[in-house]
């Protein structure tokens, strides 16, 4: 098929590239040139494992392109997805004038035939509606075009296997035209399809997210009340976790969950269901938990160095979570920033990130080097090669043996037995 795709960020260009990878004709778009210009180099600005390999593999077969002409590629596509972001606005509502404007880009650049547009941003629950009517208003006669919500469920570090294969893949439609079409692009994927009306659609996304957030919430409300009474969470978590019912996944608790799209999500459909005149009780408390959860890590440290001054601390993983370089909303973040503001010296290393998100902080190129000299080292990010160090040498290279492990990385047992003074969350 003939593809377009507006938005060359995260969600566009997994989307785009898959698409290609499948055998369609994909022109991906972005408003930034420089960006444009990269991609058409094959370079990818963002880590995600795979996604590179078939950029570059598509791009010489001809069926990937990238350009700035936006009016050319839809004119060229049959089907236009719109991969824009959403990002929060103060009030936690999402921001909706990147889809507006490419509705509008969208009107100015239909001529001829028939387009589906594909909304694959994360919008509010009836942006489908908003996109007809900027169209019609436009002039764009109602055969023209339909208007169709498929919602990603791509998670950063696997976003090329999450598409390939997809727990379901939900199409809302309302019209069985666009929804035959759809269903015959992901044919080749042989994944469940759902198909609901296209508020349906936005709603579906909006409560996967949310619940995912409500599942880490709830582990770190337990963690929280493990600490008190003397139990481990992690057991407890395992255990609970075996129940079918409940699974084990998104239970782990630490330092809480960051990334661009749980913590927006959660606020979003806050809003959603604030305007329409309900006051979601457990989704605001999903959102004030995962708040304080960082602040419980912080007292932690603050009770173990009461005079911070001339102290200093590596904070080891900077990305919202391992398999990325993705800073949007991490928890290390505003950790970093408290940990400056209460005047530690902060070292940090993460296996993805180069660049420290907050001056003042000093970014090291290896694990060793950020730990030398600490008096204590905070690890927010559960990277794999930090679960092999080697706590002799890490002993040797630290001031003191000091260990605030916010993912529950490490044996509470073991660190002690190799002589660290170590806390965990929830155990
Ligand atoms: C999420 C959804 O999983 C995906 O389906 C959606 O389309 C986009 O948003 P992503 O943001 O990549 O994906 O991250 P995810 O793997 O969901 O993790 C989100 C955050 O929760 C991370 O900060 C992670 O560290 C945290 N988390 C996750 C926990 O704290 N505990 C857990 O048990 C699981």
């Amino acid at each position: 098929m003939r593809i377009c795709v507006l938005g060359s960020g995260y969600v566009g260009l997994v989307t785009g590239a898959c698409l290609a990878n499948m055998g369609n004709h994909v022109i991906c778009t972005d408003k930034d040139a420089v960006k444009i210009g990269k991609l058409t180099a094959g370079d990818v600005p963002f880590y995600e494992p795979g996604l590179q390999e078939i950029i570059k593999f598509n791009l010489k077969n001809g069926r990937l392109s990238f350009t700035g002409d936006l009016k050319k590629a839809i004119e060229l596509s049959d089907i236009i997805f719109v991969a824009v972001g959403t990002p929060s606005k103060k009030d936690g509502a999402a921001q909706i004038a990147h889809v507006v404007s490419a509705a509008k880009d969208i009107a100015v650049a239909i001529k001829k035939g028939y387009k589906i547009i594909v909304n694959k941003s994360t919008v509010p629950v009836g942006m489908g509606d908003i996109v007809t009517k900027i169209l019609k208003k436009n002039g764009i006669s109602r055969d023209k075009f339909s208007v169709v919500s498929n919602p990603e469920f791509l998670s950063e570090g696997t976003a090329v296997s999450d598409f390939m294969s997809p727990d379901r893949i939900v199409i809302g439609a309302s019209d069985n035209r666009a929804f035959n079409t759809i269903t015959e692009l992901y044919r080749p994927l042989n994944a469940h399809i759902i198909f609901t009306d296209i508020k349906t659609a936005e709603t579906i996304k909006y409560v996967s997210n949310s619940f995912l957030a409500t599942k880490v919430s709830f582990i770190n409300e337990i963690a929280n009340i493990c600490e008190q009474i003397g139990v481990d969470v992690t057991t407890v978590a395992s255990a609970v976790g075996l129940d079918r019912r409940i699974g084990r996944k998104f239970l782990n608790a630490g330092v809480g969950y960051g990334g661009s799209c749980l913590p927006k999500d959660v606020l979003a459909l806050i809003d959603v269901s604030q305007k329409a005149g309900y006051v979601p009780r457990l989704l605001k408390a999903v959102d004030e938990i995962n708040g304080k959860q960082i602040d419980l890590f912080l007292e932690k440290i603050k009770k173990s160095f009461p005079k911070p001054s001339g102290k200093k601390i590596a904070v080891m993983g900077v990305s919202f979570k391992p398999g990325t370089d993705d800073t949007r909303s991490a928890p290390s973040v505003r950790l970093i920033k408290k940990l400056l503001s209460l005047g530690f010296s902060v070292q940090v290393f993460d296996p993805a990130v180069k660049n420290s998100p907050v001056r003042g902080a000093v970014v090291c190129k290896d694990i060793y080097s950020a730990l030398k000299g600490c008096d204590a080292a905070a690890f927010v990010t559960e990277w794999p090669q930090f679960k092999q160090l080697n706590f002799e040498l890490v002993k040797k290279t630290m001031k003191k043996p000091v260990i605030f492990d916010g993912r529950n990385i490490f044996d509470p047992k073991i660190m002690k037995e190799s002589g660290f003074k170590y806390f965990g969350v929830g155990r």
